[in-house]
């Protein structure tokens, strides 16, 4: 059984890379085989009628792996233009029902962490890949996100044993549609955002005033007043945001 991790970012010993390893390693202690792949070893073109598939060396990989991790960078809210290539030419044969795991990484100010998973989670749809819990990535909540990423793996690696194909479009959008952090948008991941601040910013004088924003967000989103929770949830987010 092997499962397959896809570093996206271009930098191979960043953040991305790290989480990568880890949920490889949590995979291998799951009794997996496993490989690393960095994007940027490969010639990846954008699609193009001429040029459609990505290097076949690659889609080989992908076709045998039994499982995939696929870790991406977030630039300007979004996948970056080097995994997103990759999704867009990868020919990786029938991959129905395999298990995924999506990571995203958003390590400048955190924003787009939310909006990336849902980027690489639209990829594994297509591909019928069974898309397990997907791990958002900022740097504040980092430490924790090692360690869920190593968990992960080995979830992955415990579900490529028995292979689960979607039977149809409804069960797949169902199925999509029930994961965590798909229904989110914008103002929700801002406030997931401060939530995480609360827990690890330094600037702990700042907590309480923060939280009390954070409360009044949450209120406010949970009795559907989402327009009037921005205000409040980008207040704890502004109090607690750190370089
Ligand atoms: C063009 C560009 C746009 C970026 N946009 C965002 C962003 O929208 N949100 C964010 O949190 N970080 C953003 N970043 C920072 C990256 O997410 C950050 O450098 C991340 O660590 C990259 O992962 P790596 O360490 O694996 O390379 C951006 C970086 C670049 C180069």
């Amino acid at each position: 059984m092997l499962i397959v991790g896809v570093v996206g970012s271009p930098r191979k010993n960043g953040l991305t890379s790290r989480l990568i390893t880890s949920a490889l390693e949590g995979a291998r202690e799951a009794g997996a085989s496993t490989k690393i792949i960095y994007l940027i070893d490969f010639d990846i073109q954008p699609w193009t009628p001429d040029r459609p598939k990505a290097p076949e060396e690659l889609n080989e990989i992908m076709r045998k792996a039994d499982g995939f991790i696929i870790g991406a960078p977030v630039y300007y809210l979004d996948v970056n233009g080097l995994t997103k290539d990759f999704m867009d030419t990868v020919d990786m044969g029938d991959s129905n029902g395999k298990p995924g795991l999506g990571i995203a990484v958003a390590g400048g100010t955190g924003k787009g962490l939310v909006l990336t998973i849902k980027s690489i989670y639209h990829f594994f749809f297509c591909k019928g890949i069974r898309g397990l819990e997907p791990l958002p990535v900022s740097r504040f909540n980092y430490e924790e996100a090692i360690k869920k990423a190593h968990e992960l793996g080995g979830e992955v690696a415990r579900q490529a044993r028995e292979r689960k194909p979607f039977r149809s479009l409804e069960e797949r959008i169902s199925y999509f549609h029930s994961l965590k952090y798909m229904n989110m948008d914008m103002v929700d991941e801002i406030l997931l955002l401060a939530g995480q601040l609360l827990r690890t910013s330094p600037k702990v004088d700042l907590k309480e005033e923060a939280n009390a924003s954070y409360e009044k967000a949450l209120r406010l989103i949970r009795s559907g007043r989402k327009e009037e929770a921005v205000k409040y949830a980008v207040e704890a987010y502004n109090l607690l945001y750190y370089r």
